[in-house]
Order: structure tokens, then C-alpha cells, then sequence
């Protein structure tokens, strides 16, 4: 056979099999460090899996494609979206008006907010003025890391928010700003720790697309109501939150 003929045959499979990757996988970026909405787990432990998962997989579903997860950094995702590495983010991330300025969130589907964690005999915060010049240990790039330079100069931050934990119970850092749900989940784990609430203000996770993927956010909104009116977001919430 002539090499030309070859050679178009197979740029031709090249791009076919490109454009089929493209359309079979509905990749979603998260950092799976944020049980239970994303941890790595599993029979072969390195699985990740989620309330933020499950979501995303019948996000996914509905698209017609199949799910596709990919674990990085917290602060790595917006960026990865925008070079269009991932589809989606699906990562406990709050709706803030500085991300909207570079994606598009779906409507929210998980209301939150921000705790403390302080070793156990630590009894100085009862108030959201006992926290000015405390030392805060954050993940690096959350909520919880912008709203921390209010009260101190002193934040340490981190990729996980397991890391900051460590470093309160090394005692290097006086408190850990952190989500809710994740610090339930990580006290239930270190008894030396305790969790006070403040009157920080409620925060709303949306998942996130590339601005210039309208199609996909309408189908995410669709998936979401469909979940909240059939039951299935309900049931899956009883499945994750304790
Ligand atoms: N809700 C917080 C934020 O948007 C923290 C999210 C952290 N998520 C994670 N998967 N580590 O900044």
C-alpha cells in the first residue's frame, strides 16, 4: 500500500478515537482530601469516592458519558478547568463572587459554613473576636484561608486540610479553619480535638465549568433538580453525612 494512503488512514483513526475520548468522558476535577464529599478510599484503597462523586456520576450519567475522576490540589483546580484538563470541579467548592470571576458554579447544592478546631483544653474562643492574632493553619486557596487574613497575620496553609490538623496537634498552630462537615468528620477521628461553632456566615458549594461550557452547566442544573425532586439527593445525603 502507498505510505500517503497509510498515513491518512491512520491521522483519520487518530482523530477518531480523539473525538470519541472526548465525548465518553465527563472528566471532574477534585481534591479528594474532604471526606465525605471526596476522600480516597475503597477495596483498593485508592479509590475516590464521595457525596461529590456519587453526584458527579449521575451528573455524568444524564450526559450520556462516563465519569472520570482526577485528584489534585485545591488551589490547582480553576486553573486545570480553565486549560481545559477537566470538565468540571466537583470539590466542596463555595460559590464566592472572586471565582465567578473565572467560572460559572451550578446552582448550590450543599449549604455549609466555617469551625474551629482547637485541642480540647484550649477554652480562649467563645467568639468570633477571640480569634484576632490567633495563629490559623488552612487549606491553601479556601474560604477558610481568605476569611483567616481578617482576623490574624499569622496563617499557615496547607494542600489538605489533614495537614493543618497535624500541625495543631503538634501544637504549631492555635486553631484549624475548616469546613464544617469535613472537621466533624476529621474530630470524629481525633478525640484530643474539639469543634466550636461561630457565627460565621453560611457558605453554598456549586460545582464549576469553564464559562464557555453553557450546555454542560444547564445539564448539571438539570441533574441536580431532578436528584432534589426524585429523592435520590436526599438519599444520598442520609448515605454520606453522619
Ligand atoms: N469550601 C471551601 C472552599 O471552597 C473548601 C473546599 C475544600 N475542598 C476540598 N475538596 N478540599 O474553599
Amino acid at each position: 500500500m502507498n505510505k500517503s494512503i497509510l498515513l491518512a488512514g491512520f491521522t483519520a483513526l487518530l482523530l477518531l478515537s480523539g473525538c470519541g475520548k472526548e465525548q465518553d468522558y465527563l472528566v471532574v476535577g477534585t481534591n479528594a482530601a474532604f471526606p465525605p464529599f471526596e476522600y480516597v478510599g475503597g477495596v483498593s484503597g485508592d479509590q475516590v469516592m464521595g457525596f461529590d462523586i456519587d453526584l458527579a456520576r449521575k451528573v455524568a450519567e444524564d450526559a450520556g458519558k462516563t465519569l472520570k475522576v482526577e485528584n489534585m490540589k485545591f488551589d490547582s483546580l480553576i486553573v486545570a478547568l480553565n486549560a481545559g484538563k477537566i470538565d468540571m470541579i466537583a470539590s466542596g467548592m463555595t460559590i464566592t463572587p472572586e471565582r465567578q470571576a473565572s467560572v460559572d458554579f451550578s446552582e448550590p447544592y450543599y449549604e455549609a459554613t466555617q469551625v474551629v478546631l482547637v485541642n480540647k483544653q484550649d477554652d480562649s474562643i467563645h467568639s468570633l473576636a477571640d480569634l484576632t492574632g490567633k495563629h490559623f493553619a488552612v487549606q491553601l486557596g479556601s474560604t477558610a484561608d481568605m476569611m483567616a487574613k481578617k482576623y490574624t497575620q499569622s496563617v499557615t496553609a496547607f494542600n489538605t486540610g489533614f495537614e493543618a490538623i497535624m500541625e495543631l496537634k503538634n501544637g504549631k498552630v492555635d486553631l484549624v479553619l475548616f469546613d464544617s462537615e469535613p472537621a466533624a468528620n476529621y474530630l470524629a477521628k481525633n478525640p484530643e480535638l474539639k469543634l466550636i461553632s461561630l457565627d460565621f456566615p453560611p457558605e453554598f458549594y456549586g460545582f464549576a465549568v469553564a464559562k464557555s461550557q453553557p450546555e454542560l452547566l444547564a445539564s448539571i442544573n438539570k441533574t441536580l433538580a431532578t436528584m432534589k425532586q426524585n429523592g435520590e439527593y436526599d438519599a444520598l445525603l442520609a448515605k454520606h453525612m453522619k
